[in-house]
């Protein structure tokens, strides 16, 4: 079991910011990713069907014999971490309360800004999870949906997205958040931007970078790691258009992004 590869999955291109985090802090560990390209973005869909879609992913990924799964994605964790860890065998992690922890440790009294597609943020899960590691802490929400699509563009530094930062980040300045929680796979590739719209006190949480070091920890109690010098292996399975995966993942992830599988789910 402890050279079986760990499942990660994402609505498609994004969760790679993940799978880079986990690359880096788990070097020695196998993973199979899976993009469910055919069907994203999840951000605008209902619950049910994110929770659906999920399901069918992690299916999937238990057939291909891993040996725990993170789910890279805000909106299906979100929507659908309690019924994946209820359904699965293995260790299931998502995104959201590392996220949340990491914030909760960062802040400096001022509210803890989060960001996220619509359904991330309706769902209220990352104050939730900010609230339970810390009772009465302010939240300040937005859902800035545009940036996806920003993000797969390569538009970084483009004036485009400048002024759809300026315009996303007004409350959270206004609201003088002093952390903010990038609580979208996509987000991390804007840090720069961000970071100048919002200006240099402000903290950014990866929640990506913070999975990581859970996966870590959660392998290490389990004694589910990798033997120390194991050359890990890295599948990556996609639901439709391997060509765009492979020429927008590269800017997510750089040369590990090899020839990818499609496989149909649902
Ligand atoms: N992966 C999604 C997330 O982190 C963003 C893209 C989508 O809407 O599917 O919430």
């Amino acid at each position: 079991m402890n050279r079986a590869p760990i499942g990660i999955f994402d609505s498609g291109i994004g969760g790679l910011t993940v799978a880079r985090a986990i690359y880096e802090r788990l070097p020695h560990e196998s993973t199979i990713y899976f993009g469910d390209t055919a069907r994203v973005p999840y951000g605008p869909k209902s619950p049910d069907t994110v929770r659906r879609y999920s399901l069918e992913i992690l299916h999937w990924l238990l057939d291909q014999g891993v040996k725990a799964v993170v789910i890279a994605c805000n909106t299906s964790t979100a929507h659908a971490l309690e019924a994946l860890q209820a359904a699965a065998p293995v260790p299931v992690i998502g995104v959201i309360e590392p996220g949340a922890r990491a914030a909760v440790s960062a802040m400096r009294g001022g509210p803890i800004g989060v960001i996220g597609t619509a359904g991330t943020i309706a769902s209220n899960a990352y104050a939730r999870a900010i609230q339970s590691a810390k009772p009465g802490a302010a939240v300040e929400q937005r859902a800035c949906p545009l940036f996806v699509p920003l993000v797969e563009e390569g538009w970084f530094d483009h004036p485009a997205a400048e002024l759809i930062a300026a315009e996303y980040l007004e409350p959270m300045k206004r609201a003088r958040v002093d952390v903010m929680v990038l609580g979208c796979t996509h987000y991390p590739l804007l840090k720069p931007l961000l970071q100048r719209t919002l200006g240099p006190d402000i903290r950014l949480i990866d929640s990506g970078e913070e999975t990581a070091a859970l996966v870590q920890g959660a392998l290490r109690s389990s004694g589910l790691g990798a033997p120390p010098g194991a050359t890990p292996e890295h599948r990556f399975v996609v639901s439709d258009d391997e060509a765009r995966f492979r020429q927008v993942g590269s800017r997510f992830i750089g040369e590990r992004l090899g020839k990818a599988e499609v496989v149909a789910l649902g």
